[in-house]
């Protein structure tokens, strides 16, 4: 049984920016929900311990808590797929929901941009391929001016809370 909801117009194909990406099946409307990540609640630490072996599978909901895979046999079923796009075309609502961010053909690739749901240390060198492309991909993008004004309604709850917090405290 799948723990994540991946809308009937979508499913995972062979990506040429990494491994398995979610696709569009049939065309996909401004504001449709294209997937819902699910999973169990775990902590940073029992992710940590996890993540080794069951690979890049998680959401990030608040500092301390992911959404995850608990087990190798879960992770298929718990995988969302949006590899990351510096011009992505779904974003965040919530904490889980996916959304269609304008209108979408048959046959695109759906990515989300990570900067909007992203908060640790990586750094990944980024092959979405896009003109705009930032090349290096960091868990602290979401810092960035020019990216908070791009996603402006777009940030995952968490992340949009520091945003504001950091706001207040340089206007004060
Ligand atoms: C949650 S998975 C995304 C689904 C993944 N393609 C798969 O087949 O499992 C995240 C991993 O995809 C890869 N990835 C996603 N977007 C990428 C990008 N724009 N450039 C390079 N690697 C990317 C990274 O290796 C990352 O750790
Ligand atoms: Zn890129």
């Amino acid at each position: 049984m799948n723990r994540s909801y991946l809308s009937p117009k979508t499913e995972p194909r062979p990506s040429k920016i990494h491994g398995l990406g979610l696709f569009a099946k049939t065309a996909i409307a401004a504001g449709e929900i294209v997937a819902v990540k699910g999973g169990h609640i775990l902590t940073s630490e029992t992710w940590r311990a996890l993540e080794p072996t069951l690979g890049s599978a998680e959401i990030q909901i608040t500092d301390n808590l992911f959404i995850a895979p608990a087990t190798a046999a879960e992770r298929d079923g718990s995988m969302v797929y949006s590899n990351h796009s510096c011009e992505p075309n779904i974003g965040i609502q919530g904490q889980i929901v996916f959304v269609a961010m304008r209108d979408i053909s048959a046959g695109e690739e759906l990515t989300h941009d990570w900067a909007t749901t992203d908060d640790s240390d990586y750094t990944m060198d980024c092959r979405c391929g896009k003109p705009s492309c930032r090349k290096i991909i960091t868990g602290k993008d979401w810092m960035k001016p020019d990216l908070q004004a791009k996603y402006k309604g777009w940030f995952c709850w968490f992340i949009q809370r520091k945003i504001d917090a950091h706001s207040m405290r340089e206007s004060r």
